[in-house]
């Protein structure tokens, strides 16, 4: 398949997706379930899906990850994908499986179960990194927006967790997240986040979002505006999400990004599985080449899952407040500087 590159800048040239991928992050989802039902969340409004809300047993995380590492890099494992890590009781088991490969390891999470002992076996496995998300910028609207009276609770468990940081001189770094619950309260919302949250606890680093729409599977009452439709870039994007779950009874299924969460598009979006396909047939396959494709021409109206994602309108705003000084929307956490998803699209950008 041959591009025409003269009018339209890809980030990378295709043949280089079948030569040397140099992957930097893998989202490999540990659990696919969830023991909170936020309102904002696929997850559970309208639920996810019994194909995918299953743990991937750990002998095929291993395998996935022997799959990629070290022929395609060395990159960092996230383990949440986007169901709740922390609901696999041997999850520090998966960490010590990304440390032996010499990898990063970080974990996006809700965190009520991270304390006590379950808590301390994890920094003691070796993570390097945890996101806290905490929606709702105090005790009633925690409640409102994740369905659950916790938030002392995960000031707590952060508090605990940076105090056990500390003594067992681990390098973990802990930082909470948070969503701008409507935009025309921004600057107050913020505050607020800032005041309850932020100035309270013990984590390193915070970082306050807008909300997006699920790849279209979440009816976002914070809209961003419409613009002309521009790649996301994450088809290019030197990285690879795996679900726990997959279609047909089988597991490690891969889809295009982390925003195909739940129905309809999470099962249209699976371009391969992981536990009968190698990684070569899955990331250099028909159907990734066809999603890789599409956006290159600008003809997203033919991938039915990214249609209609909010991700196609780029939006500086998205991160609205971080303290973080080397957080950028066009980066993920923790990749390197050359990780860019959207830079290449600036020109065709309507401002
Ligand atoms: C689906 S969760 C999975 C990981 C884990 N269960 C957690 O709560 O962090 C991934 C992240 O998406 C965030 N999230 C949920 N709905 C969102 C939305 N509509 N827009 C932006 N982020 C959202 C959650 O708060 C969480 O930080
Ligand atoms: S357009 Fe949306 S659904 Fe499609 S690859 Fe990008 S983020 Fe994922």
């Amino acid at each position: 398949m041959s591009y025409n590159t003269k009018d339209i800048k890809i980030p990378w040239e295709f043949k280089k997706f079948n030569q040397n991928v140099e992957l930097q992050r893998a989202v490999i989802e540990v659990f696919g379930g969830c023991n909170y039902t936020c309102q904002m969340c696929p997850q559970s409004n309208p639920g996810r899906g019994k194909d995918f809300t299953r743990k991937m047993p750990l002998e095929t995380f291993k395998k996935v990850l022997d799959k990629i590492v070290p022929k395609f890099g060395t990159p960092q494992i996230n383990l949440e994908g986007s169901g709740e890590p922390t609901m696999a009781k041997d999850l520090p088991e998966y960490i010590k499986e990304v440390k032996k490969r010499g990898l990063k390891c970080f974990m996006y999470c809700n965190g009520a179960r991270l304390n006590g002992k379950f808590m301390r076996d994890v920094i003691d496995a070796g993570i390097d990194f945890v996101r806290f998300s905490m929606i709702g910028y105090d005790k009633e609207q925690y409640k409102r927006w994740m369905n659950i009276d916790n938030f002392e609770l995960i000031k707590s468990n952060i508090d605990e967790m940076a105090d056990y940081i500390k003594e067992s001189k681990s390098n973990c770094e802990i930082s909470t997240y948070h969503l701008v619950l409507d935009n025309n309260r921004e600057k107050e919302i913020i505050d607020l986040y800032k005041k309850n949250i932020v100035e309270k606890v013990k984590a390193d680093k915070s970082y306050i979002w807008r909300m997006h729409n699920w790849s279209g599977n979440y009816d976002n009452k914070n809209p961003r505006e419409i613009k002309k439709k521009t790649s996301c870039g994450r088809p290019f994007a030197p990285e690879i999400t795996v679900r726990a779950g997959g279609l047909d009874g089988k597991t490690a299924s891969v889809v295009p990004c982390c925003q195909t969460l739940g129905p309809p598009n999470e099962a249209k979006s699976v371009l391969g599985h992981l536990d009968t396909q190698s990684f070569e047939e899955v990331y250099f396959g028909d159907k990734y080449t066809k999603l890789r494709e599409a956006h290159t021409l600008n003809k997203y109206e033919e991938v039915d899952y990214c249609k209609n994602c909010d991700f196609l309108y780029q939006s500086e705003e998205v991160l609205a407040w971080t303290n973080d000084k080397n957080a950028r929307i066009n980066n993920m956490l923790g990749t390197g500087d050359d990780f860019i998803l959207t830079d290449f699209n600036k020109d065709r950008m309507e401002k």
